[in-house]
């Protein structure tokens, strides 16, 4: 299935629904034709999904941030067979001097699965911008592994992240990973914004899906840090199956470093990461006012230095913006308590999940309403961040197509199909943002933006024309 509209008409349309003066153009939806297939999950038997060889091999390797700073690094794996040893050896790329930290492991049970061994390990004191390489396991199942960590914290740090969502194991996700991989613009940590392994769609929340993801994902996650958003497919929450509380496979096996953020909870947390502070919020914990979430993000916003981090990220798994017809308004609540601070601390931007397909909104707000004013309708805000839904990483559940029409002057661009994205900072001023769809070649962008920074605005922005 198509665009329903070519060019002129959607520009025609455009022209009579475009009542808001502020908005100097429409919005795109784009009329690229994609594959109509629904994609399955890979087999079990996947390529993808091999075990690695050896008696109570690691498997399922990955790492994320492990501090704030970024100095710290995360490592987490499952041994199947026992516990074995909880020990991280490590080494600078230069260095034969290894050294060690030592973790913690841990099981769970779900319904009538019990998970393997999961250990969680965090490496402290790391120097900035240096390739490290690290092992785990014991004797012959021993395996090896390396990252690099970032730059030292700072305004005009260049660095690249890449961003997925709503990822899955299917065939597609496959080639949405793989794009990523190949992209030469080489993104050096993961934004992930939620809807991990999607195993809560198969009978029973089979948590054998969780220990494929995480085989599948150990190529890259291995490599270079993801950093985690809860979104709804970590819920799991089965009453019917008497599994009661939420997120329980996802926060056994994620681990992220909250409490280096003070944060009380491991499903909103922030990290600094060369010139990018990320704020990660859970849309599926409580966040109302004088909730936790909502009382660490009062003392968090005021805490952001733009001198030392210009670029002010927010991560959450359900789009506050969306003009798809699946999930349409679902972020309401949220944006209604956030959207005042993200224009009032100046977010550059917003990365959501959940609606399988790609968005990008212009710089818009709609703060002013106060229940008697009427004033309900989306404006353009030099203030407000752009909002980037791109949960298309290609999970089982198929692309989400259905657009409302006409297309709302507040999105830029919309489409249909699997990809992920790229933000490449440049220095404190400038970041390309670009989108990168499965069925183009690696190095193609099929939208892209510059984005100026909220605090450090380059002299001479227009008003509309910047975004
Ligand atoms: C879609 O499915 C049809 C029928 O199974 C197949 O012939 C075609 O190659 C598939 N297209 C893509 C792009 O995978
Ligand atoms: C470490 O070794 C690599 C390869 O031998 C070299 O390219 C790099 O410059 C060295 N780095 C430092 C900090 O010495
Ligand atoms: C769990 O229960 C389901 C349904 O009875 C069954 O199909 C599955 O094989 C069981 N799995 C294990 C590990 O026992
Ligand atoms: C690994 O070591 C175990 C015990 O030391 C031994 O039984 C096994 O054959 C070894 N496997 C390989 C592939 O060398
Ligand atoms: C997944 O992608 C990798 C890299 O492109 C490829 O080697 C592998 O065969 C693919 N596996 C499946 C099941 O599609
Ligand atoms: C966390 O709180 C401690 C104690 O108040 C403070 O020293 C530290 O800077 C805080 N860390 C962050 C990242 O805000
Ligand atoms: C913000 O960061 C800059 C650069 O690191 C530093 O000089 C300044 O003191 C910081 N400001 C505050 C209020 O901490
Ligand atoms: C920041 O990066 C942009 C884009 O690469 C460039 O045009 C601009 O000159 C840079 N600013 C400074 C101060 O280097
Ligand atoms: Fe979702």
């Amino acid at each position: 299935m198509g665009a329903r509209w070519d060019f002129p008409v959607l520009l025609l349309i455009g022209l009579i629904s475009n009542t808001v003066a502020e908005f100097c153009n429409v919005g795109r939806t784009s009329s690229f034709v994609r594959s109509a297939n629904l994609s399955l999950d890979m087999p079990l038997d996947s390529d993808v999904f091999r075990v690695p060889p050896g008696y109570n091999a690691p498997q399922q390797v990955h790492i994320t941030q492990g501090d704030h700073g970024g100095k710290g690094v995360l490592v987490s794996w499952v041994t199947p067979d026992e516990p074995g040893s909880n020990t991280v050896r490590y080494w600078a790329e230069n260095s034969t001097h290894k050294q060690e930290a030592e973790g913690i492991v841990l099981t769970y049970k779900f319904y009538n699965y019990t998970s393997g061994y999961i250990h969680h390990c965090t490496i402290n004191a790391l120097e900035y911008d240096t390739k490290y390489y690290y092992e785990v396991g014991i004797g012959n199942a021993t395996r090896q592994f390396w990252f690099t960590t970032p730059p030292t914290v700072g305004p005009d740090v260049p660095y690249t992240f890449g961003v997925i969502g709503d990822l899955g194991q299917t065939y597609d996700s496959n080639r949405t990973l793989t794009h990523y991989e190949l992209n030469p613009m080489k993104g050096q940590t993961v934004l992930f914004v939620g809807d991990l392994s999607y195993a809560d769609d198969h009978p029973f929340h089979d948590n054998t899906r969780w220990d494929t993801w995480g085989r599948f994902t150990e190529r890259n996650a291995a490599y270079q840090p993801w950093i985690w958003t809860a979104g709804n497919h970590e819920l799991d929450f089965a009453p019917k199956l008497g599994e009661y509380i939420p997120f329980k496979p996802y926060s056994n096996r994620y681990h992220v470093p909250f409490i280096t953020s003070n944060s009380t909870s491991p499903f909103w947390y922030s990290i600094k990461r060369a010139s990018a502070y990320v704020i990660v919020m859970s849309s599926y914990s409580a966040f109302g006012k004088y909730t936790p979430q909502y009382k660490w993000l009062e003392k968090e916003f005021i805490k952001v230095n733009r001198t030392e981090t210009p670029w002010l990220i927010v991560l959450m798994h359900c789009p506050l913006y969306n003009s798809y017809v699946h999930h349409y308004m679902e972020g309401e609540t949220m944006r209604v308590m956030y959207e005042l601070w993200f224009v009032k601390y100046k977010v550059d931007v917003v990365f959501s999940g959940h609606v399988h397909a790609y968005e990008r909104s212009e710089r818009i707000s709609n703060i002013a309403y106060d229940i008697v004013n009427g004033l309900c309708t989306p404006i353009i805000d030099s203030s407000a961040p752009v909002y980037i839904t791109i949960g298309d990483g290609g999970n089982l559940e198929g692309l989400t197509k259905e657009m409302t029409e006409p297309h709302p002057s507040y999105s830029a661009y919309r489409e249909a199909s699997f990809g992920h994205g790229i933000f490449d900072i440049k220095n404190r001023t400038h970041a390309y943002f670009s989108w990168h769809r499965n069925e183009d070649g690696y190095a193609v962008a099929a939208d892209s933006v510059w984005l100026h920074n909220r605090h450090w605005k380059p002299s001479g922005e227009l008003p509309v024309a910047a975004i």
